[in-house]
């Protein structure tokens, strides 16, 4: 698998990973599919997506719990986990308590990425990133992240940081959502700052499109059959065509899975790279 740098940080991660929302259920646990969602996310490591991304939130903790029994077969350096700490829970305490309770679902001593999922206005970025900075003090977190944050929220955080730095913003993008390469993109290129693009198949939309008669999913189809690739690997390979963005599609089916790690490790030409930008615009 193909790794691009996390941040300034000069540790490699996979340019592909895995998203975990909707495993396990969505705002509460759904224990019914628990096997196979193992199952699939020892997978996605074998295949060198082991950049898992997971949240308090997902499944009400569920998600962090299958993620937790799915790695501890492997070796802790073989997977990248990063979770995330809820809007409502990003005061000093909260997030220290917060932390804790995902390591115990991750049955894990670190997590690699710890972010702050949203963000919330009513509570001082400063606070929270003081207990950010306690949780890298102490040995329970490696790196602090934001994800949703636009320009100005982003400078905040890495304002309100004394030690450590933010290494990664986690936003939506793909295809079809573009609003972040206006700004958002940019500042974080100039800033050292890695992007995680979230829902890079528009939660499916975009493979749908691919499989269609669309003018887009003729262009897909068009550049797949050039490059030996499908549609969804182009569209995958857009998203991370971009030096500083990684991607965690989420995938649930083996064939899914091994579709994903193949849109790393190669590059779509630049001009096949503008083509395919403004076609979706
Ligand atoms: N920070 C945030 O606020 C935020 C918000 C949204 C998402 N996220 C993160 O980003 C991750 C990814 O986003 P997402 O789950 O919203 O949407 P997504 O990754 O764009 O789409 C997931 C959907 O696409 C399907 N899929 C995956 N690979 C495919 C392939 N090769 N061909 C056809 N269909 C495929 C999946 O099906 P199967 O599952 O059946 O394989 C699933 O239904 C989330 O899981 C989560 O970790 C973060």
């Amino acid at each position: 698998m193909e790794r691009k740098s996390l941040g300034k940080t000069g540790e490699s991660v996979a340019a592909i990973g895995l998203g975990t929302w909707n495993m396990g259920g969505r705002e509460s646990p759904d224990y019914r599919d628990d096997e196979r969602l193992i199952e699939a996310i020892r997978y996605a490591v074998e295949l060198g997506m082991n950049h898992i991304d997971t949240a308090e939130m997902y499944a009400a903790g569920h998600a962090e719990e299958l993620v937790g029994e799915a790695i501890k077969q492997f070796s802790r350096d073989e997977v990248f986990i990063a979770t995330k700490v809820w809007p409502s829970n990003l005061r000093y305490e909260d997030v220290i308590r917060s932390c804790r309770r995902s390591l115990e679902r991750l049955q894990l001593k670190y997590v690699d990425l710890y972010m702050v999922h949203w963000p919330n206005p009513r509570i001082p970025l400063q606070e929270t990133m003081k207990a950010m900075e306690k949780l890298v003090k102490d040995g329970l977190i490696r790196y602090i992240g934001v994800s949703n944050f636009d320009v100005e929220l982003l400078e905040e955080a890495m304002n309100a940081l004394k030690r450590e730095e933010i290494v990664a913003n986690q936003v939506e993008y793909s295809l079809e959502a573009r609003e972040v390469e206006r700004e958002l993109i940019p500042f974080c290129e100039r800033n050292g700052i890695t992007v995680t693009a979230y829902t890079p198949l528009g939660k499916g939309r975009i493979p749908a499109e691919a499989a269609s008669n669309t003018p887009r999913g003729k262009i897909l189809a068009e550049m797949a059959q050039r490059y030996g690739k499908t549609p969804v690997q182009i569209a995958l390979n857009w998203v991370i065509w971009r030096p500083n963005v990684i991607t965690i599609p989420k995938a649930a089916r083996k064939e899914h899975l091994e579709e994903n790690a193949g849109a790393a490790g190669w590059r779509l030409t630049e001009e096949d790279y503008k083509r395919l930008s403004a076609a979706y615009t």
